[in-house]
């Protein structure tokens, strides 16, 4: 098992395979993505390797992210790749949906379990404007597939901007009336790239809490493997909202994941000062031993805490580069 000092277990992998992006979100990549790394991502067989060795300690979740990881070609046969190593039982997806509709029967096939997908309005003029994309409807259509492809964890993320969905709370909260999906608030945070749009933007989670519970909501009991979102549902309604608050208290504490760039690159945490290069010790399945001493070597490392409140991004420009 991955644990470290603090005696936080880590029994999840999100896994980067692309920091291309095709989407120009505000907060995220607002000029689009500039080509600051060499395409070499990582191979099926390093990602084979690299999935074989957390499986063997512990791991039974991957999160395939990118850049939008759908524009990788092999996306199906990473999906399968993951699903098939030993004590994995949930592969994950973390998309924009650009091409959710036409392929996400590919990806149930191929053993996906889990689907997240960034709609940060439900206003197809201000979807594109916060993305440079005219795609909700086709967003939409896809998530409805997914669900009748009888995919149970479907959920939606929408970041929080004061100037552009601050007013679409109550609109979201009413859309999951019959809707069986959890939508996810997330806290804007801060990163190297995005200081200015940051503190124009920025509202706090625990705004959306107020609100939540005076209308009913009530929170989930959360089981102890449970990552950093608080949950709520209510009676009435079909589907559940989490927020994800990182500027909230306690959110580190729960920290359940590891990651690994799509250049391979282990990240102790979203905002580390820089990544382990672990890619020399995925080209062989023999190399698996290594790899797991050096694995629990730099666990002893992770801190504590991301350390965003005082302003720390670390060297993480934008989540584009690491899956968020
Ligand atoms: P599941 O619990 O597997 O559904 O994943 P998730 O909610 O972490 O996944 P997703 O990829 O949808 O990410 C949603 C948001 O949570 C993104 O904005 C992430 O950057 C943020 N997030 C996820 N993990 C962390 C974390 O460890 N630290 C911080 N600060 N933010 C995180
Ligand atoms: N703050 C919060 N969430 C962000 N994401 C990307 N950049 C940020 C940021 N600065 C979100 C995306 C997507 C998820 C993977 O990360 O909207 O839902
Ligand atoms: Fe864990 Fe870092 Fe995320 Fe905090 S920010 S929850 S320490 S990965």
């Amino acid at each position: 098992m991955l644990q470290d000092k603090m005696g936080r277990k880590f029994h999840y992998l999100r896994l980067s395979i692309t920091d291309v992006c095709n989407f120009k979100c505000t907060y995220c990549l607002p000029d689009g993505y500039q080509c600051d790394s060499p395409r070499d991502f990582l191979s099926t067989s390093e990602i084979g390797n690299l999935v074989a060795t957390f499986a063997s300690l512990g791991t039974s979740k991957v999160r395939i992210t990118g850049g939008e990881p759908a524009l990788r070609k092999d996306l199906a046969q990473i999906i399968q790749l993951c699903r098939q190593q030993a004590g994995i039982t949930d592969v994950a997806l973390t998309t924009n949906g650009f091409n959710l509709a036409r392929n996400i029967d590919k990806w149930v096939d191929a053993g996906l379990t889990a689907l997240n997908v960034s709609i940060d309005s439900l206003d197809p003029k201000m979807f594109s404007a916060i993305t440079g994309h005219d795609k909700l409807e086709s967003i939409l259509a896809g998530l409805n597939k997914a669900h009748q492809l009888g995919l149970k964890k479907i959920k939606i993320n929408a970041v929080l901007m004061r100037q552009y969905n601050g007013q679409d709370v109550q609109d979201y909260i009413d859309w999951l009336k019959d809707k069986p999906y959890t939508l996810r608030f997330i806290e804007l945070m801060q990163t190297g790239d995005n200081l200015q749009f940051f503190k124009q933007n920025h509202v706090s989670g625990l705004e959306i809490k107020k609100l939540l519970l005076e209308q009913g909501w009530l929170p989930v009991i959360r089981d102890k493997s449970a990552g950093p979102a608080e949950e709520f549902y209510h009676p009435d309604y079909q589907g559940r909202v989490g927020l994800i608050m990182p500027y909230g208290q306690d959110f580190c504490a729960s920290c359940n994941r590891l990651r690994v760039s799509a250049l391979g690159k282990l990240h102790l945490c979203l905002f580390s000062e820089q990544g382990i290069d672990i890619r020399q010790y995925l080209q062989q399945p023999q190399q698996q031993a290594e790899l797991t001493e050096l694995l629990h070597g730099y666990l002893q490392d992770k801190a504590p805490s991301h350390y965003l409140q005082q302003g720390f991004t670390g060297g993480t420009q934008h989540l584009a580069m690491l899956g968020g």
